[in-house]
């Protein structure tokens, strides 16, 4: 199994002290910060936008891993792009033409996702999987962290392993821990999304090493 892409989930951080929660995942290795954009449409909650990403540009190395939960994200992704994202990944559920969108972010010189839903079928993206970067299956209904892992989602995982190119990265999100963790990489799974896990943790280092 080659090197697993750990991801903390700023959703579950202190957004008062949001640049302390940052440097402290950071310090404890993680590898990207996953960024959480939901805009109260395509989920019933709403979070953070260009500007707080803007922000977090300035404060931090890691990689921005932006998870687009929104309607039309073909509109914002000029935006977060020169915010500074260095992934873009929108919901295949949202969008109508894949390969225009996938383009659109590349085209930034950045890398471009796509996450399915718990009820979206993995037979729905096989055609996908050769222009994407990276591709996100949802472990939860996306809008909120703190959810329990659901394995059927993960099984998807193999049948999206068989089609794809060796390089495409596939990513879990959504009640992730160390045990559900493990489920994930023996599916096939190379980089993990977690929130509540590293952050309500008493020792942030540990939760985020004992991801890998
Ligand atoms: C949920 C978000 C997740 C969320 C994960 O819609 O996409 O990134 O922060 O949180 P946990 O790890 O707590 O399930
Ligand atoms: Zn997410």
């Amino acid at each position: 199994m080659s090197q697993i892409i750990i991801s903390p989930s700023i959703l579950s951080a202190d957004f008062a002290n949001l640049e302390r929660d940052i440097k402290l995942v950071e310090e404890a290795g993680a590898d990207w910060l996953h960024i959480d954009v939901m805009d109260g449409h395509f989920v019933p909650n709403i979070t953070i936008g260009v500007p707080v990403v803007k922000s977090i540009k300035k404060v931090t190395k890691l990689p921005l891993d932006v998870h687009l939960m929104i309607e039309n994200p073909e509109k914002y992704i000029e935006a977060f792009a020169h915010a500074g994202a260095d992934i873009l990944t929108f919901h295949y559920e949202a969008v109508k033409d894949v390969p225009a969108i996938v383009d659109l972010i590349k085209s930034f010189g950045i890398k471009a996702g796509m996450s399915i839903k718990p009820k979206t079928s993995p037979d729905d993206v096989l055609n996908f999987l050769n222009i994407l970067d990276l591709l996100l299956v949802m472990t939860v209904e996306p809008g909120f962290g703190g959810q329990s892992f659901m394995e059927d989602c993960a099984e998807k995982i193999p049948v999206i392993k068989r089609h794809a190119p060796e390089n495409l990265i596939i990513q879990v999100d959504g009640g992730i821990n160390a045990q559900t963790a493990k489920i994930c990489t023996k599916y096939g799974a190379n980089s993990l999304v977690a929130g509540n896990y590293i952050y309500k943790s008493d020792d942030i280092k540990n939760a985020v090493q004992s991801l890998r």
